[in-house]
């Protein structure tokens, strides 16, 4: 299928620039849309830009709240590296220097394929019912993952919290590295130091007693594969080491054996453990920490992604309920799950709401009833709450005014509802507590100011 994209003429003196890319790219099979009277256009899109245009952040953050935003830098002189940075911040993903419209034209083809097999991967069911979760913070973790796991074969090195979904991350990686072999899990916590050689390496018959039989290890295993060494942290030293001739040599011995396997298989380790400042107590060693975080991913915990909780209780109810048609929650239900404390995270999230269904009977939404008596202690403090006191700290570090605040607190809370309403006014104005009409005028001035402020 055709690509195509949009794109913005920021600065007048581009003009010449932007005619010469649409022509190169039309050559490179991409095809153009003019986007300059769109004030949120979707998909992806090049701005050209210069440094006459001081409100270029600005510009690129609105922008990119809906679509993949590439910048060229149009001007003579290149833009000064504190406005490149400010822009890569405001949402760009990446910034070009200006150089012939054929390289450019080269460039821009490049980043949008991988950006629309990466859209694609998204969207694809492997992902979407794998790892659930809307948050923007989720989404950003995900699309990581799925770029890492999909173009490249680099080691990857998770960590988080309990219940933040590590295990599920390892097999996504797994699933989309298209490797042949098979997912072979190894978790150290299990890994006794005079029974590890035989589990990692294999043994031969007779290597010790009661080996009757041969034996392939974990490596032997993963070959052609992936490796998931869970609870990487709680690996004991000696260990260690051993791993680390493993994955440096790519082959190994097996116990009572002098020839050597060769193994490749990619790595992936999770651990809720910190491991650099077990490396600064001598606990971990660093060359392996170097060798096992070719790249690394910290799923937030529920906390950080509140934005999350509704689309989980849906999954989850889902699979407690396959046949059901979905169940709607009363107010009171959805206020309490939104409220509650996770500590255990999604595993806790999980777990709650699987007491609540067994609680529940007959048809009807969910409703406050069905929240088990033990359960109801777990009921937060009232809103606002600290996530909210902490993201107004914030803006107020930040130094943005009274007004900026409020606006931005409401603009927010519009979109947020419109989007989880698909766009619909009405819903959405039930939701917030004003009338239809209200929200119309509150949406037609947002637009009109994002369209003043890039004038
Ligand atoms: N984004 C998600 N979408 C769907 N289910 C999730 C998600 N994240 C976690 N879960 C579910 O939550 C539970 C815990 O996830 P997982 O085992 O991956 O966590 P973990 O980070 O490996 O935890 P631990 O550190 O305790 O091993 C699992 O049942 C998993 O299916
Ligand atoms: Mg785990």
């Amino acid at each position: 299928m055709a690509l195509s994209i949009w794109m913005q003429v920021l600065d007048g003196g581009a003009a010449t620039a932007a005619s010469a890319l649409r022509a190169a790219l039309g050559t490179a099979g991409v095809s153009v849309r003019d986007a300059a009277h769109e004030s949120a256009p979707k998909g992806f899109g090049v701005v050209l830009c210069g440094a006459s245009d001081t409100a270029l952040p600005q510009t690129v953050q609105a922008l990119a709240l809906n679509a993949a935003v590439l910048a060229i830098d149009c001007a003579g002189e290149p833009l000064r590296a504190d406005t490149m940075w400010a822009l890569l911040e405001a949402g760009a993903i990446d910034l070009l220097p200006w150089s012939s419209a054929e390289l450019c034209a080269q460039q821009v083809a490049a980043r949008l394929q991988r950006w629309d097999a990466l859209q694609k991967l998204m969207a694809s069911s492997t992902v979407r019912n794998w790892l659930v979760g809307d948050s923007g913070a989720w989404r950003a973790l995900v699309q990581s993952v799925v770029e890492v796991a999909a173009f490249t074969q680099s080691p990857v090195l998770i960590t988080g919290e309990t219940g933040t979904g590590k295990d599920l991350i390892a097999q996504l990686i797994h699933r989309l590295s298209g490797a042949p072999g098979e997912l072979t899990v190894l978790d150290c916590t299990t890994l006794s130091p005079e029974l590890a050689g035989s589990e990692l390496f294999g043994h031969e018959r007779g290597a010790f007693t009661g080996a009757l039989n041969a034996r392939d290890g974990a490596f032997a295993m993963a070959d052609g594969g992936t490796l998931f060494l869970d609870e990487v942290g709680e690996l004991p030293l000696p260990l260690q080491a051993q791993l680390l001739r493993v994955i440096q040599e790519q082959k190994y011995k097996r116990v009572g054996s002098n020839g050597w396997q060769p193994s490749r298989f990619r790595l992936v380790c999770a651990t809720n453990r910190d491991l650099e400042a077990d490396i600064a107590t001598g606990a971990f060693r660093a060359d392996l920490f170097y060798r096992i975080a070719g790249w690394r991913c910290r799923p937030p915990p529920l906390r950080e992604r509140q934005g999350d909780i509704l689309p989980l209780v849906e999954h989850f109810l889902r699979q407690l309920d396959p046949q059901g048609q979905g169940r709607p929650l009363e107010p009171a239900v959805r206020e309490y799950l939104l409220s509650r404390e996770y500590k255990g995270n999604v595993r806790d999230l999980r777990q709650t709401v699987s007491r609540i269904w067994y609680r529940h009977t007959g048809p009807g939404p969910i409703t406050i009833g069905d929240v088990p008596p033990d359960e109801r202690l777990h009921r937060a403090p009232a809103w606002p709450d600290a996530p909210f006191r902490d993201a107004i700290r914030h803006a107020v570090d930040r130094g943005m005014s009274l007004a900026r605040i409020g606006q931005a607190a409401s603009d927010t809370a519009i979109r947020l509802v419109l989007e989880q309403e698909g766009d619909n006014n009405q819903r959405a104005a039930q939701r917030l507590g004003v009338t239809d009409r209200a929200l119309q005028i509150r949406r037609k001035a947002a637009r009109e100011g994002e369209v003043e402020s890039r004038q």
